[in-house]
């Protein structure tokens, strides 16, 4: 299995399915592919409304036909932009493809507004998200700060946690190498940062204190990937 890092918080799982997470490409500017290069992928999950992570969602699901994976309010929202296959789900709650794909989305604490045009459209609870695909988990935090609640991941043997890292929306170096350390993944590896002037966050600091906490890290820049 490959775990691509398209920049920002937009990852591409390749294992026996193509699995985008938070697509945002357009106007990423970390981002190394663009949005057409994903319309072969097998699902879509979105962890919350905010634009740079529902993104290219949309416009992939339209030429792909995938499966987006979403809250309620988001998959609504979708629904009523005219796109059919939408699985809804809320948090706490797992489903299992009958591909052998599964998802359980996850608690964070953010906001999950969708900006549309001029008007601000309520998007449900913020979520993360663990896939489940090939007998391996991944967690994707999603926009989220540190929660207690993280350390109820140990139970699900996290592969790899995808943590954001770069403070004021979600999560810092210091909170999210604690994160690591509730999640207790094989491997962390941080997202979300330097995307922006405020979030700008040294990754190399992330996998310095996940390390000191005993948890092993790693950073993948954009366009590059890590084979599980
Ligand atoms: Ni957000
Ligand atoms: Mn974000």
């Amino acid at each position: 299995m490959k775990l691509k890092f398209l920049g920002h918080s937009a990852w591409l799982i390749e294992g026996s399915k193509k699995v985008v997470i938070d697509p945002f490409i357009t106007g990423n500017p970390q981002a190394k592919v663009k949005a057409e290069d994903l319309y072969d992928v097998d699902y879509i999950v979105v962890t919350h409304g905010h634009g740079d992570h529902l993104g290219d969602t949309y416009d992939i699901a339209r030429h792909s036909g995938a499966t987006v994976v979403a809250n309620y309010e988001i998959s609504l929202y979708l629904s009523s932009k005219g796109i059919q296959n939408v699985h809804s789900m809320h948090i706490g709650g797992k489903y299992v493809f009958p591909d052998g794909v599964g998802f359980k989305l996850t608690p964070a604490l953010h906001g999950s507004a969708i900006i549309d045009g001029k008007d601000v459209i309520y998007g449900g609870n913020p979520a993360g998200v663990v896939v489940f695909m090939d007998d391996k988990a991944i967690y994707h935090a999603g926009d989220t700060g540190l929660t207690l609640d993280m350390k109820l991941l140990a139970d699900e043997l996290i592969d790899v946690a995808l943590l954001p890292i770069g403070g004021n929306y979600t999560m810092d170096v210091k909170d999210a190498a604690k994160a690591a350390s509730f999640v207790k993944p094989k491997l962390a590896i941080p997202m979300h940062y330097k995307t922006f002037p405020v979030i700008d966050a040294n990754p190399e600091e992330f996998v310095k204190e996940a390390k000191r906490l005993g948890i092993n890290a790693l950073v993948v820049a954009p366009g590059e990937y890590v084979e599980l």
